[in-house]
């Protein structure tokens, strides 16, 4: 890997998003917003501020209003311009800054996230690339987390993982790391599980959502064996990534939240209210008075 940096950010969302029915039966999980944005926005412009060029998505059956989300819409846009209403329409034309180009892939079959990740590869190709996962909406501290993964990736050329600190009970959620110092804000990876029972996890540092991949990752995927629920984990493909390359763990400056549960987008849409330049100081009134 020579690249300088990241052009190409993936995002899976095939997946059925079960804990939200019936709100996500005909309509994707990663368009409930947050306030005013779907949960896939806030993960396009993360990307988009890392420095991405192009976004792939690998979508599934009803994903349909993820890609009418990115793309123009025209009639909307022409009612919008003839009332006068300017803020409304740039709000609309800048779901995608222009030069950076959306891409779609059909997951046919839900098979994981590895399989997910392993259907971007003719877009890809032989570059580093991202992934992020939109469920894992994360606040960053100072800029936006990608971007902070992208600046490592420039320093150090390997595979880089987001992670963060869980709660010891919680592993069974998450990819969890074991790793030794690298430096103050990174660490290497000298193992990775998925979801190990608590007595079996080799530390309570979690992978959430954020990952800069070296194009390896492929071939590993390939030679990856379905898991006993018949999935493909990236997790295992990463753990072999391991015999070959260096992975660096990053643990994020930021606050995350959870929106592939009902509490943590409760959580997030609090908290992203709270902060929403033209609704915060009504929104904390209210919640102050009752
Ligand atoms: C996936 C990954 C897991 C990771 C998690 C982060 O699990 O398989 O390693 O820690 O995302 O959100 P999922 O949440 O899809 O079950």
């Amino acid at each position: 890997m020579s690249q300088k940096s990241i052009r190409t950010v993936v995002f899976p969302v095939a997946g059925l998003g079960t804990r939200f029915l019936p709100a996500t039966k005909a309509s994707p999980k990663e368009m409930l917003p947050v306030v005013d944005k779907p949960l896939i926005q806030y993960a396009v412009e993360e990307a988009v501020a890392a420095g991405a060029k192009q976004l792939v998505f690998v979508t599934g059956r009803t994903k349909r209003a993820i890609e009418d989300h990115f793309d123009k819409a025209y009639e909307l846009e022409v009612e919008l311009e003839a009332k006068g209403k300017h803020a409304m329409l740039e709000l609309v034309r800048n779901t995608v800054p222009s030069g950076v180009n959306c891409i779609y892939i059909r997951q046919g079959e839900a098979l994981g996230l590895g399989h997910a990740v392993l259907c971007a590869q003719p877009i890809v190709g032989d570059e580093a690339f991202g992934v992020i996962l939109a469920d894992d909406l994360i606040d960053g501290q100072g800029e936006q987390v990608m971007s902070q993964m992208a600046k490592e990736y420039t320093k150090h050329q390997c595979s880089i993982l987001g992670v963060e600190r869980i709660p010891p009970e919680e592993t069974q959620k998450y990819g969890v790391v074991s790793a030794s110092e690298f430096n103050s804000e990174l660490s290497r990876l000298t193992g990775i599980v998925e979801k190990p029972k608590p007595e079996d996890a080799p530390s309570n540092l979690a992978v959430v959502g954020r990952y800069i991949l070296s194009p390896r990752i492929f071939q590993l995927i390939e030679e990856t064996p379905p898991d006993a629920k018949g999935e493909i984990q990236l997790t295992d493909a990463i753990a072999r990534l391991l015999e070959y390359e260096t992975v660096l763990a990053h643990e994020f400056k930021g606050l995350r939240y959870d929106c592939g549960s009902k509490l943590g987008y409760l959580k997030a849409t609090v908290e992203y209210g709270l902060k929403h330049p033209e609704l915060g100081p009504e929104f904390a009134a209210y919640l102050e008075s009752r």
